[in-house]
């Protein structure tokens, strides 16, 4: 079903401020994932292909999975806010308050067993912190029931390239896919 039909409701009642179809991109991915990936906002690219996280950071993002041996057709991913905010700015907290009920919906209809918050807007958002993502990156919290990790976002891994094993380390945690030292020892036999 489409994104919008699936949503219906929500689509009915978000104010025409928040919602230009041209800039527009819905979440994407396997609808029973064990896990949910939360970005901030849709940029050009992603306008362009109408997916999530297709452009420069989707490109790190899909590198990593790569090395951790996760495939992208396995995860939903989805953003805070679905529309592309102008020139590339930060979302609003008015255009995060329009857009949080649908990502409610999206979150109650997939159920992951892990939420994957990914950069300062989508983790402070869903763990309604205003703590940097420094220094709560990697952990797994529980509010209102479920389970979330923030990370940092892909993009801050082409800016400041210390941040791409941290990355790949947390996304390792949440995907259980850590390299244990029985594993290790399996490799040599
Ligand atoms: N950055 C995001 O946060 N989301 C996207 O979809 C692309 C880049």
């Amino acid at each position: 079903m489409e994104f919008q039909d699936k949503y219906a409701d929500f689509f009915e009642t978000v104010h025409p401020d928040y919602f230009d179809q041209k800039l527009f991109v819905p979440g994407f991915g396997c609808e029973e994932s064990k896990y949910a990936l939360i970005g901030e906002a849709p940029g050009a690219n992603e306008v362009k292909q109408g997916k999530p996280f297709v452009g420069r950071a989707g490109k790190r993002l899909d590198e990593i999975l790569s090395n951790i041996g996760v495939k992208r057709s396995e995860l939903y991913i989805t953003n805070l806010v679905k529309v592309r905010p102008p020139n590339n700015r930060n979302p609003t907290k008015k255009e995060i308050a329009a857009w949080a009920p649908l990502l409610r919906e999206e979150i109650d209809s997939v159920k992951p067993e892990i939420i994957i918050t990914l950069g300062n807007f989508a983790s402070r958002q869903m763990l309604d912190t205003s703590k940097g993502i420094s220094q709560i990156h990697g952990r797994i919290f529980t509010r209102e029931g479920l389970k979330i990790m923030p990370t940092y976002h892909p993009a801050a891994t082409l800016y400041d390239r210390s941040k791409g094993p941290e990355l790949e380390k947390d996304l390792r945690k949440a995907f259980q896919k850590e390299e244990s030292g029985q594993r290790k020892l399996d490799d040599l036999t």
